[in-house]
């Protein structure tokens, strides 16, 4: 802890918030939350009512520019996309690169960076709109191809190329599943579901990924650029590592035999570093508006596929457990988005090394839609201050006298 009362006067006008808890970094106008009541919108709708009955593409849309598209303008956004999906055959050779024990989060993030080499343009500094608005649309079409491609890396099969006559969420399940199954038909019980994760997913204002997002693009580094360095940040477990971290919890606690009141009680000790994974949230103190509706779906969504999972029974009964336990009450510790989230992602036969995957393929349309507005808000270069606690000046000592 940091005595503030001896901070040097030169630096004592400095704020020094340690994880941002209470700094604003920017205006927005694209997502509201209040973590008190339990409220999220997206340029003003509930995530209720867009999680119920919007598309993945129609919240991206409005999340990038502002407003809920006319027919006409929805069917534009598409079909631009769909005549994005290709990647360039040149990057199969860095794919091709890396081994199969890569995570596939890794590869994204590296593959999403290398956009750059192949449209030099998006490195100008400024860019027209129309410019803008390319790479925008070139994002939102290559990074399921990439992703699946990352998950194709991984378990040593060829490639599926987009089929540009699906919609944007049968095609990435098409490019992940339609090989080695024979006539792979997408299942609209799948798709639906993975619409309504992938809307859950799509913003949430400043985050730690977002924020890196924006951080990065005010030195003016390209819209790839900054995307991978999002993807790089979204990966760490206490973000959005967090929905594979439950997964593997929850596999830990029924292969030890079920009992979850012994993994509250190791959550509760201090000396043990284990975290309930899936518990707990920056901002949302009484519950996760998006917990509320993804643990709905992940019954809804189980019972229509047939799949009866045994960790969803003990995930239950964690939270059950959880809410009667004065430790996480008094630390307003509720479930997040990612304790459901993966439940749902294994019924829809999505490998848990593609979980945080997922959540980039949802984020992404926030992570575009924020580094738009900070470009077109002229924001300055992003560059936090620090408050100096090292050692005072000392003269340097030759090193055979140290
Ligand atoms: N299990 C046990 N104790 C917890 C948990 C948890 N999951 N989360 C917080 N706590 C405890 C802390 O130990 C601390 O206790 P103390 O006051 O006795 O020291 C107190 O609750 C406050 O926790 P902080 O870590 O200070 O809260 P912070 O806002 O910094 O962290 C975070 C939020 C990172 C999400 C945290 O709750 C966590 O690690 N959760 C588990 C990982 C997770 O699910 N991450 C996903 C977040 S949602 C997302 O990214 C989509």
């Amino acid at each position: 802890a940091i005595d503030i009362s001896s901070l040097r006067s030169e630096t004592s006008h400095i704020t020094l918030d340690p994880g941002y808890k209470n700094t604003g970094a920017t205006t927005s106008a694209i997502t509201f939350l209040d973590g008190e009541k339990g409220i999220l919108r997206y340029r003003g709708y509930p995530i209720e009512q867009l999680a119920e009955k919007s598309s993945f593409i129609e919240v991206s849309y409005l999340l990038i520019y502002g407003s809920l598209p006319t027919a006409e303008q929805l069917d534009n956004f598409s079909d631009r996309i769909r005549r994005h999906t290709l990647v360039n055959e040149d990057m199969r050779k860095i794919l091709d690169g890396f081994p199969a024990t890569a995570h596939p989060m890794g590869i994204l993030s590296a593959l999403i960076s290398s956009l750059t080499a192949f449209y030099p343009e998006s490195l100008k500094s400024p860019q027209s709109e129309e410019e803008m608005d390319l790479s925008v649309i070139r994002l939102m079409a290559k990074l399921p191809t990439i992703a699946a491609w990352s998950y194709k890396n991984s378990i040593g099969h060829p490639v599926v190329y987009p089929k540009n006559k699906l919609d944007y969420g049968s095609n990435f399940l098409n490019m992940m599943f339609a090989y080695p199954t024979e006539n792979y038909e997408v299942d609209p019980v799948v798709v639906d579901a993975l619409n309504k994760l992938l809307i859950l997913h799509a913003d949430h204002e400043q985050n730690c990924s977002t924020s890196t997002v924006r951080l990065v693009g005010s030195a003016h580094a390209s819209l790839y650029s900054s995307v991978s360095a999002g993807i790089s940040a979204l990966w760490g477990p206490l973000h959005g590592g967090a929905n594979q971290a439950v997964i593997e919890m929850l596999e830990a606690i029924k292969a030890d035999g079920g009992d979850s009141k012994k993994f509250i009680e190791k959550a509760k000790d201090k000396n043990d570093p284990f975290r309930l994974m899936g518990f707990g949230h920056r901002v949302y103190k009484n519950f996760d508006p998006r917990a509320k509706i993804i643990k709905k779906s992940a019954d809804d969504v189980l019972s229509a596929l047939g799949v009866k999972d045994p960790i969803l029974d003990i995930a239950k009964e964690l939270e059950e457990a959880a809410l009667n336990d004065s430790y996480f009450v008094e630390r307003k510790l509720y479930p997040n988005v990612d304790f459901y989230s993966g439940i749902i992602y294994r019924a829809l036969g999505i490998p848990t090394n593609m979980f945080t995957v997922m959540f980039a393929l949802g984020r992404l349309p926030g992570w575009i839609a924020q580094w738009k507005e900070m470009r077109e808000n002229k924001e300055p270069i992003g560059r936090p201050r620090q408050v100096y606690v090292g050692e005072t000046e000392r003269d340097y000592v030759a090193v055979e006298k140290r």
